[in-house]
């Protein structure tokens, strides 16, 4: 997580390092912070808590400087203050770093007794101080930053300003990206292209281990072993401007506005409205053949994998296995030679997802992943990209990302049973009919909003939420429960509704809101009884169903919720609306702040 951007430029770099930051603050939001070098000195401003502080900062001292760092953080070590906020400095040396120093403390004492005092509480001080020692040994910037880097473990990428060299910014990398912007006699440094998005649309992803020495002439690339070497520049896809609410009292309101759009979107680039077929680019791989699909992914993404599994194997007749990326990465699974390992994922940058899918390489999977980011580091290390065409999510809570994997993860569902012969014809209509009506569907879905909101006033007031579904609708109370948890701070869980006997059902009383998620498919029966297990022992339930639904539920549910009935298949990219819808009045009844929670980041690039 953090962001940094940096400038070597030909005028004031701090409104345009502030506006980078503005692009970044997806990554963290809990300080901000500017270092320019005005006259050969390190100069800088930093606050506590969002961006907009670090503006008044600003308006109150101006930072002069045509070469800058800056940086939003999301804290790893040390409290989120002020005195925490990078960049940090010494006289001589001011760094900005995104990652984890993990041999911090060693860095740490060693430098305390060479007689270096340390500020902040961070493991991200030291790297200025190494820099600071090799300068004061006659090390030029070029030799202190390589020396330096090469004493850190963990994962970092860096922008690191010299006193005494206004016009060099040198960059650097492992285990976090970092994008090397190419402009007019400027050039810019940026944890990835829309950072840097109205600078330059010309482009290096620098490669792990590399660092870079930018110039307002140019950049010189090396790799770990120091050696200069040349990297492909590319024409980013970014816009310059920035993304807005419009009417929206929220990004994630727009967002969850946008699904019926982006959905159809999505839906488009993986249906052939002439055929009236699901077509995937062509695969370097068989699907009729890969003994096994292994989905890795984290949070709502990990939910849209879990949903997919259901897909998977009930469709597909594939067996699939679905896990967090956090668990995934070191449990050192066995995995089948050429076995699918696809990866789920909005940002395309999450860290543990990305370890996951390099472990995957290693055991001979094919890699397939489904990203927002179609610039992201998952997508370039993947063998088969599907993109998800959902547009910038800028809430922090994921809505049209998640609806858009579902749909990306269907259309490859039905792809694979078709390869394998696990579908006829008929079946393959039927499933792919009602793919395409979801756009449609979802508009009809948005339309019970207003009877949403007074819902979420009811349970906006309670201190726990429990969420229950079966089959593909399990995954869609553990994600109620998450996006209920993350924007209102109500403390919320998610259970299969068959697991309740097994002892959830013990914290069953009327001060706990039972949200019930049973569209009317074959499991609908079963969900219903478990349903009147709870309401026989005075739990208030919200039932979220469909007309057919409705009919046979039975009496006793406090709120109903009555879609439009469904077909079982898309019944879990439906019904994602209603439990989005119901987060966020809960959120907004509650008065937190919606589009940036406590505590969270968009992009989660450490593990
Ligand atoms: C929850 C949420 C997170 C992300 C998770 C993975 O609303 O947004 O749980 O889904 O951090 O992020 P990506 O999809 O970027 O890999």
């Amino acid at each position: 997580m953090c962001g940094i951007v940096g400038i070597v430029g030909r005028e004031a770099v701090t409104p345009r390092l502030v506006d980078g930051l503005q692009r970044l603050e997806y990554r963290g939001y809990d300080s901000a912070g500017v270092a320019t070098l005005v006259d050969g000195a390190i100069a800088r401003r930093r606050a506590e808590g969002k961006l907009t502080n670090l503006r008044n900062v600003l308006q109150a001292r101006p930072l002069d400087g045509i070469t800058g760092i800056a940086h939003t953080r999301w804290a790893t070590h040390g409290a989120p203050t002020e005195n925490n906020a990078h960049p940090h400095a010494t006289a001589k040396v001011a760094v900005v770093h995104n990652g984890i120093i993990e041999n911090f403390r060693e860095l740490r004492e060693e430098l305390i007794a060479g007689g270096h005092v340390m500020e902040t509480e961070t493991d991200s001080e030291g790297i200025a101080h190494l820099g600071t020692a090799e300068r004061d040994r006659g090390a030029s910037p070029q030799q202190a930053a390589a020396r330096a880097l090469r004493r850190l473990d963990g994962a970092f990428a860096l922008g690191i300003l010299f006193a005494g060299h206004d016009g060099l910014l040198i960059g650097a990398r492992r285990g976090c990206p970092l994008v090397v912007g190419y402009g007019d006699g400027e050039m810019y440094l940026g944890s990835d292209a829309l950072a840097i998005g109205p600078l330059s649309n010309r482009v290096c992803y620098l490669m792990e281990g590399d660092w870079v020495e930018l110039t307002a002439e140019g950049a010189v690339i090396h790799d770990a072993s120091d050696a200069v070497v040349h990297r492909e520049t590319k024409l980013a896809m970014i816009t310059g401007g920035l993304i807005e609410k419009g009417n929206y009292r929220h990004f994630m309101l727009k967002e969850i506005y946008e699904q019926p759009a982006v959905i159809g979107d999505t839906l488009g680039t993986y249906y052939n409205q002439l055929s009236r077929r699901v077509v995937l680019p062509e695969l370097p791989f068989d699907l009729a053949s890969v003994p096994k699909i292994t989905i890795v992914a984290c949070g709502t993404a990990y939910y849209a994998g879990l949903v997919a599994k259901y897909w998977f194997e009930r469709v597909g007749r594939v067996g699939a296995e679905v896990d967090v990326a956090s668990e995934f990465r070191y449990r050192e699974a066995a995995l089948p030679e050429g076995g699918l390992a696809v990866f789920v994922s909005q940002s395309g940058e999450t860290a543990d997802t990305l370890a996951a899918l390099r472990y995957c390489r290693e055991q001979g999977q094919h890699i397939l992943s489904v990203v927002n980011v179609p610039e992201s580091s998952i997508a370039r290390e993947s063998d088969v990209v599907l993109p998800t065409h959902a547009g910038p999510e800028i809430g922090v809570a994921s809505t049209k990302a998640f609806t858009c994997q579902l749909v990306v993860l269907a259309c490859l569902a039905i792809a694979t049973a078709r390869a394998r012969g696990a579908i006829d014809a008929a079946a393959e209509a039927e499933l792919t009919h009602a793919l395409v009506e979801v756009p449609a569907a979802a508009t009809e879905v948005l339309k019970h909003d207003d009877r949403i909101e007074a819902i979420a006033g009811d349970i906006a007031k309670a201190r726990d939420v429990l969420y229950l579904g079966r089959g593909a609708l399990y995954p869609l109370a553990l994600e109620g429960a998450l996006k209920l948890k993350e924007i209102s701070y109500i403390h919320a869980e998610g259970y299969a509704a068959g697991e309740m006997k097994h002892g959830p059902i013990a914290l069953i009383d009327p001060a706990v809101p039972v949200v019930v998620l049973a569209p009317s498919d074959r499991l609908f029966g079963k969900t219903v009884s478990n349903m009147h297990e709870v309401i026989a022992r005075g739990g208030r339930i919200l039932l979220v169903t469909d007309v057919e639904g409705e009919r046979h539920a039975g009496d006793g549910a406090a709120w109903k919720l009555v879609l439009p009935d469904m077909h079982e298949f898309v019944a879990p990219v439906l019904q994602a609306i209603p439990v989005q819808l119901l987060a966020y009045h809960a959120a907004v009844s509650r008065g937190t702040d919606v589009d940036q929670p406590r505590n969270l980041a968009k992009s989660v690039t450490v593990e």
